[in-house]
């Protein structure tokens, strides 16, 4: 579904990705883990069109997608939960969702905000309350909520559990895993690595830019590497 080849990127002087190559598969979720820096956010830029890489190609469903701009993205169906949540703070819980489906040109969008509201209980009871006065997890919530409304059929998240309680945490895993099941696939990065490869069908293991291992969730999570720095073992 998703084919990225040996894809660079950075910023100014700064080269940050130095030839990243992976796969998703239609219905995988595939998920991206590595220290603070490694480039993971960064390779995420570019599959969303918000930043341009400076060398190799991204396929999206059999066509080239590093060249379109964010909204075109979307439109193919490609849509990103992006890191630190970023709901806007003075529209509402349903304002918020509505943003969500602003790419889509069908009329099943009352449909959907009501299909998220049954699946997110917590929104719906918040429905008309500003996003910014929501809790740190009801944001998380609304910002997968958010995502969604734009009918994903790869769905991207970019840390969705940082700062939020163990229980919370628990979650967010669950609700990913309980859209995996609905058919859409997954991206995923995250610092909480096992979590990222209890959910993973495969993974990859970024160091400085590259990718330096890469195996089903439970071959990473037994690779002595990962289980020492990752997962505290
Ligand atoms: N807008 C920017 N301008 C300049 N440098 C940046 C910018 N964004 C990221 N970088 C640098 O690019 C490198 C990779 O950052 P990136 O955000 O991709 O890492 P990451 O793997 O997502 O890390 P984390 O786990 O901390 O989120 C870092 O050295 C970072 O400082
Ligand atoms: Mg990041």
């Amino acid at each position: 579904m998703l084919n990225v080849k040996n894809l660079h990127a950075g910023y100014g002087k700064a080269n940050v990705l130095h030839g990243v190559s992976f796969e998703v598969k239609a219905g995988q979720c595939v998920s991206l883990i590595g220290a603070n820096g490694a480039g993971k956010s960064t390779t995420l830029k570019c599959i969303t069109g918000l930043m341009q890489a400076r060398q190799g190609t991204i396929e999206f469903e059999g066509g080239r997608i590093e060249r379109l701009p964010g909204h075109q993205i979307v439109r193919r169906g490609i849509t990103m939960c992006p890191e630190g949540r970023q709901v806007f703070a003075a529209m509402s819980v349903v304002e918020n969702l509505k943003m969500g489906a602003h790419t889509r040109r069908d009329a099943n969008e009352d449909a959907d905000l009501e299909e998220m509201l049954d699946m997110f209980p917590v929104l719906r009871k918040r429905a008309t309350q500003m996003a910014g006065t929501l809790s740190g997890g009801e944001q998380e919530m609304l910002a997968i909520a958010r995502a969604l409304m734009s009918r994903p059929r790869l769905c991207i998240f970019d840390e969705p559990s940082l700062g939020l309680a163990p229980k919370i945490v628990q979650e967010v895993g669950e609700t990913l895993s309980r859209i995996k099941a609905t058919g859409t696939t997954i991206l995923l990065v995250e610092q909480n690595a096992s979590m990222a490869l209890g959910l993973a069908d495969r993974a990859y293991l970024y160091e400085a830019g590259e990718i330096i291992l890469q195996g089903t969730g439970r071959e990473l999570m037994e690779h002595p590497e990962v289980s020492k720095a990752y997962l505290g073992e």
